[in-house]
């Protein structure tokens, strides 16, 4: 891992506009799905991106990757500005920026053989010219397909060979970074870790960086070297790994640790304690004043209604050590605090 800065995303935001009718009356309102998020990722970096449905992960792999433009905030991929480039000036980045789709179903089109699917690309951005046919091959290789089902239609194949198709189609550019929205979610349990030990077998032997989404913190335990923690389109913890598996601090966290499963029920050791998040996730339209996890949190008091948190590195003595320990690790907690007992891990 190098480090040069590759992706620097600065308060970034994505208001949409739409009108309700409310009594007789139609009134303008906002959904706030991605609401001032900051961070950045060095080439070979892994940043997993994880909170609850609704949060704003997929609203903010679609505004990384360009396909959708931010209503404010920055975008820097290797130091320009691409927040707002119109689609002809997008051209390298529709290159070096790569995503993979949560579905991989509706993601190929069914129509076309793999050949077709993966030399598409190549031809779009003049790569191997004359060799599509064996880069393809190789491409499948690569992925864990034989190379002789070129010819083949996505139906022909089962969800996680076409996962890998989706990732074929992702490599073929050879991108630096690759967005991953949810790509196992959609496949077999039995299939997921196949999947999962693709990925981060590419991404070591081609120096790929990634944002790797997910529902749950168990999922990219062992993939991420930094985590983002999303709640009602904000961060509300981010740092480095260890940071956030082994000493959270934001409440919100927490509550997603203690929600995975636990491995040590299995080996017959006492259950760790567990945090049983109520309610729903509020409305991105009307979200709570000051902290937006307040109506969630049983540590809220009157000041989380009025005072929005800052994300910044906690005060607390465990923290302040961690701090000096070195690495990154923000939260957005008026009462942070170390919990060092929740640990997700994926059963084997
Ligand atoms: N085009 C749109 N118009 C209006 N609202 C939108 C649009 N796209 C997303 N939203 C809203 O923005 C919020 C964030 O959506 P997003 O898809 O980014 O969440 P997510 O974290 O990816 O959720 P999931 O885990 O279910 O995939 C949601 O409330 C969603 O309804
Ligand atoms: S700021 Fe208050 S409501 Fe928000 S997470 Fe911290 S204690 Fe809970
Ligand atoms: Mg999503």
């Amino acid at each position: 891992m190098s480090d040069q800065t590759l992706l620097k995303v600065t308060d970034l935001q994505r208001h949409f506009p739409f009108r309700e009718v409310q009594g007789l009356k139609m009134v303008r309102a906002t959904v706030k799905a991605v609401d001032g998020i900051s961070f950045s990722i060095k080439q070979g970096q892994t940043l997993g991106l994880v909170g609850e449905s609704g949060c704003g992960k997929s609203t903010t792999s679609r505004l990384v990757t360009r396909l959708d433009e931010p209503t404010g905030g920055s975008i820097e991929f290797e130091g320009r500005d691409i927040s707002h480039l119109k689609e002809h000036q997008l051209r390298g980045i529709r290159r070096d920026v790569q995503m993979i789709f949560q579905d991989p179903y509706s993601s190929l089109n069914p129509r076309h053989t793999v050949g077709s699917i993966l030399t598409t690309p190549l031809q779009v951005h003049g790569l191997h010219k004359g060799k599509e046919k064996a880069r393809v091959q190789e491409l499948l290789e690569l992925v864990g397909l034989n190379p002789e089902h070129i010819n083949r239609y996505p139906s022909e194949f089962s969800g996680g060979q076409r996962q890998r198709i989706g990732i074929a189609r992702a490599l073929a550019v050879e991108p630096k970074l690759i967005v991953a929205d949810e790509p196992v979610s959609a496949l077999d349990v039995s299939i997921q870790a196949q999947v999962m030990n693709l990925l981060a077998k590419l991404r070591n032997e081609l120096d790929l960086a990634f944002i790797f989404v997910a529902h749950d913190l168990g999922v990219v335990r062992h993939f991420c070297d930094q985590v983002a923690v999303m709640y009602l389109g904000k961060i509300v913890e981010y740092g480095d790994k260890k940071k956030i598996y082994e000493a959270p601090e934001h409440p919100y966290t927490q509550a997603l640790l203690s929600a995975a499963p636990d491995i040590n029920v299995a080996r017959g050791i006492a259950p760790k304690e567990r945090i049983r998040l109520v309610g729903d996730v509020p409305s991105p339209i009307d979200p709570p004043s000051g902290c937006r996890f307040r109506t969630r949190c049983w540590k809220a008091q009157d000041v989380c209604a009025t005072q929005e948190p800052p994300l910044v590195a906690a005060t607390t003595e465990e923290s302040a050590r961690a701090f000096r320990e070195g690495g990154v690790h923000l939260q957005a907690c008026h009462f942070p605090e170390v919990k060092t007992d929740l640990v997700a891990e994926v059963p084997a």
